[in-house]
């Protein structure tokens, strides 16, 4: 079910640390790839550079603030899931991850000189009280930056999963609690409200284009699988045999990328939302 605020946020938080946890070994499959080709540009349009303190909310296996690293910033990473957390000091020893929650950051006023969140407001009850934070612990200027996927008819690398779903004629909120459309934030207009609402000013919205090489079907089939929550539940909770249809028709569609080498190139567009605190 598609709420604009779940009724029970605390149980939609436990769902995705609970699912980022499990899906934390085979995220850099396919998602965390993907995702770190993003993160450059949005560390361009939170403006980091050398000597910055930068806060990377939602740091998962830790990219966005490796990538401030090599910027010589100084970021401290944060995540709620406990598996993320491990992967990315893992990867990352010499960088500070901690325990936290987006909605509720534990740091006071004006502590960051930037803040980025590379795919967060999808997996959030309540966006706007992460936007709400980010502005908070920003110092006087510093500006935020949050990265969202454009719609599935546009980022077809994670759309061909829900439209099979579809056709298989499954109910893709099988195994989600209720919470907030993943792709409210692909309208622009809805991206700028949500930041100047949180009392960001030069809003600005970026869009990013990428394709995605893949060897096989089976490549982004398993990557999809082990390196999403909402988007991979309903294939998860599914039977053998509605899995097996699921699978037919994914090929299908898959079959609509192919590249001459036999491989698949899928888009996926990344919107980019900035602001500067006042
Ligand atoms: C798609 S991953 C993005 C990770 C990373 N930012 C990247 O760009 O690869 C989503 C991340 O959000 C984290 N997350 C979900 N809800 C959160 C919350 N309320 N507070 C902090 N992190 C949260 C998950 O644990 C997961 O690591």
């Amino acid at each position: 079910m598609v709420l604009t605020e779940p009724e029970d946020p605390a149980a939609f938080k436990q769902f995705e640390a609970a699912g980022w946890s499990r899906q934390a070994d085979s995220y850099e499959q396919l998602t965390g790839r993907v995702t770190a080709a993003a993160a450059e540009a949005l560390l361009d349009a939170a403006r980091v550079g050398p000597g910055l303190r930068v806060l990377d909310v939602a740091s998962g296996s830790g990219h966005v603030a490796a990538a401030a690293a090599a910027r010589r910033a100084e970021p401290v990473g944060i995540d709620i899931s406990q598996g993320m957390l491990d992967a990315a000091r893992d990867a990352h020893p010499s960088l500070e991850f901690m325990r936290g929650d987006a909605e509720a950051l534990s740091f006071g006023d004006g502590s960051f000189g930037a803040v980025v969140g590379g795919f967060v407001l999808n997996h959030v009850p309540r966006p706007e009280r992460a936007v709400s934070e980010a502005a908070r612990v920003l110092t006087r200027d510093g500006c935020a930056a949050f990265s969202v996927w454009d719609r599935p008819e546009r980022t077809r690398l994670m759309g061909i999963m829900s439209d099979a779903i579809d056709r298989a004629g499954l109910d893709r909120a099988v195994g989600v609690p209720p919470g907030p459309d993943g792709f409210r934030f692909a309208d622009e207009g809805a991206f700028t409200r949500l930041l100047e609402n949180a009392g960001l000013e030069q809003v600005r919205i970026g869009t990013l284009h990428l394709s995605v090489g893949l060897q096989s079907a089976d490549e982004l089939w398993n990557g999809l699988l082990g390196g999403t929550v909402r988007a991979a539940a309903a294939v998860l909770a599914a039977s053998e045999e509605d899995r097996r249809r699921v699978r037919k028709a994914f090929d299908e569609l898959a079959a609509g990328y192919e590249t001459e080498d036999g491989g698949l190139a899928l888009p996926a567009v990344v919107k980019i939302g900035s602001g500067v605190a006042q």
